[in-house]
């Protein structure tokens, strides 16, 4: 139950961030959740994209207004959660297969703001590492990259499929270039600190937060 609460409070200061007129980008998951009641209490008048058709349903049964993504060329804001937060502010995400597209809406927004629960901070990032592959050649695409197995779940809403990297991340640096330039790969889970701006973590009955 703990966990719970520690996920709405973070969720609950990250909406108290998002003001009238905005245009915010709604991440995926279950801290997500949490974030979008908050949301639609606060009344705003905001624009949102969503990063998965789950968060566009749970979004507008809400009353929130969701547009297609193609209609904006830049967010005030965007949302989301993370499965592990390295103290350097490397993220690992896509635990529920999102990362694609939470990655660019996170790219697209002035703020990237990630809210979690205290069990996501880690003193060092371990494996699995979220990937979304290609279709077109995925034999050979997942001959070639080296400790990356499929997941068994559902293409992404954009076709892709769904695999992790289970090797080292000792250096997330490399790994994320090395991933980055693999033909076939179409995104992984492995978002750098610059794209973070504010990390809200509910640990007990606070929230900490790191600008
Ligand atoms: C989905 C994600 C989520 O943000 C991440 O898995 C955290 O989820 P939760 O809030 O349920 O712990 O990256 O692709």
């Amino acid at each position: 139950m703990s966990v719970e609460r520690e996920k709405r409070i973070a969720a609950e200061a990250a909406a108290e961030l998002v003001g009238s007129g905005m245009t915010v980008g709604l991440g995926t998951g279950s801290t997500v959740a949490y974030l979008l009641p908050a949301l639609a209490r606060r009344e705003l008048s905001i624009r949102c994209v969503a990063t998965s058709p789950r968060t566009e349903q749970a979004a507008r049964e809400l009353g929130i207004q969701v547009e297609p993504f193609g209609g904006f060329d830049r967010l005030d804001i965007a949302i989301d959660g993370a499965d592990q937060i390295a103290p350097d502010g490397w993220l690992v995400k896509g635990g529920g297969a999102a990362h694609t597209r939470e990655k660019i809406v996170a790219a697209a927004a002035d703020r990237f703001v990630v809210i979690a629960d205290s069990s996501k901070p880690v003193d060092a990032l371990r494996p699995p590492v979220p990937l979304e592959l290609l279709e077109y050649g995925l034999a050979t695409t997942l001959r070639r990259l080296a400790d990356v197995r499929r997941r068994d779940v559902p293409r992404s809403p954009d076709g892709g499929v769904i695999a992790d990297y289970h090797g080292d991340i000792g250096d997330p640096v490399r790994l994320a270039a090395d991933l980055a330039g693999a033909p076939g790969l179409v995104e992984h889970g492995l978002f750098p600190p610059d794209l973070v701006a504010t990390i809200l973590v509910g640990r007990g009955d606070s929230v900490e937060r790191r600008d």
